[in-house]
């Protein structure tokens, strides 16, 4: 069988092909996208399809594939980038990597939100560029989230394990918005409630949800509205949820104190951004889960989700749609 892999990936992954040898892989064989074309004709044919969050998976890819495509399986837990309805009306099954993945996202949410409400990057620059001249009571001051309201966005897998470090912190209350109440929030005291509550309570707005028509630009001038001039906005999920010229406004006008990102749109953002000229906006190359040992065991988990969809067994995360 005729597989594609749209990126150069971890060779775990690459190995557990090779020794199933039950197809023949053909590789986009780079750290940088397939242009589209290379993408629309390596597809060709092909029994299974390996892609990345960066690849469009849409009907002209499906189209591309033909009648052969039985399993696409994605390096990535998030799966916007794919048409999920054309997908399902041809059969084709999904596989994507959740689980393995949380914790070093956690980890990198927990990371970029201390580093942008304590000014680390402000900071390290200043030391660089002598403004260090002394120490300065008034200097450099952020907020700490000893006593503080979190609110998270989505208490999803990434959201919980997020809430869960966070907690120790001395964190007071923990607010989580989402489509429905979460029994397991119990675990970190979590109160469900309203969004417009979580926003407007909240001295730390933490994003992990999905991105999906009802999240898509959720975080726009209204919402900035309602936040304090005191919060910290975080978003690691995915740029569209958030309206970055809205954000731009709310962080310039000092409606809210600052915001880090690991998501924008489009990826990358181009460096002459106007968010990218604001000190209290902390934007990190989309790395949530970059660990060399996470990046493995996904490469590992979407080779063996493909082999398992074009064997036709079960596949160790299909995505059910
Ligand atoms: P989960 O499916 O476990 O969690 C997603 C959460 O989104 C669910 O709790 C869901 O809530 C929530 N959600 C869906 N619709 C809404 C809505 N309208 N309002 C509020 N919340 C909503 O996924 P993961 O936690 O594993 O991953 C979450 C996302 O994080 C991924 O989709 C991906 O985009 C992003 N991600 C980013 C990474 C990075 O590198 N920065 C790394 C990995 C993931 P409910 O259950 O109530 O529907
Ligand atoms: C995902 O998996 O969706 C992330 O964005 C990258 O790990």
């Amino acid at each position: 069988m005729k597989v594609f892999i749209t990126r150069r990936i971890p060779q775990e992954g690459m190995k557990i092909l090779s020794q199933a040898g039950v197809c023949k892989v053909s590789l986009w064989d780079s750290d940088e996208p397939v242009p589209r074309a290379e993408l629309l004709k390596g597809v060709e044919g092909a029994h299974g399809l390996l892609c990345l969050l960066s690849d469009k998976i849409d009907t002209e890819v499906l189209e591309a594939a033909g009648p052969n495509l039985k399993v696409i399986s994605t390096l990535s837990v998030g799966f916007d980038h794919m048409a999920m309805d054309e997908i399902k009306k041809r059969g084709v099954r999904v596989g994507y990597t959740p689980d393995v993945l949380t914790d070093a996202t956690a980890e990198l949410t927990v990371a970029l939100l201390l580093a942008t409400a304590r000014r680390l990057p402000e900071g390290v620059v200043e030391v660089k560029n002598g403004g260090w001249s002394t120490w300065k009571p008034l200097w450099l001051c952020g907020y700490g989230l000893s006593g503080s309201t979190v609110g998270v966005i989505g208490l999803g897998r990434i959201g919980m394990a997020i809430a869960r470090r966070l907690k120790p912190f001395g964190v007071k209350r923990l607010l989580y918005s989402g489509r429905t109440a979460k029994s397991y929030a119990a675990e970190v005291e979590g109160e469900y409630v309203p969004l417009d509550m979580l926003v407007s309570e909240s001295d730390f707005v933490v994003v992990s949800c999905a991105l999906t028509p009802e999240t898509q630009g959720l975080c726009n001038k209204d919402f900035f509205s309602k936040m304090k001039n005191t919060a910290v906005f975080i978003n690691t999920s995915r740029g569209a949820v958030v309206n970055q010229e809205d954000l731009y406004q709310a962080l310039s006008s000092g409606q809210i104190a600052c915001a880090g990102l690991d998501v924008t749109t489009p990826e990358p953002l181009p460096t002459d951004h106007p968010l990218l000229t604001l000190k209290n906006c902390v934007v990190l190359p989309h790395i949530g889960s970059a660990t060399y040992s996470t990046r493995g065991i996904m490469a590992e988990l979407s080779a063996n989700n493909l082999l398992a969809g074009l064997q036709g067994t079960d596949m160790p995360s299909e995505l059910k749609f």
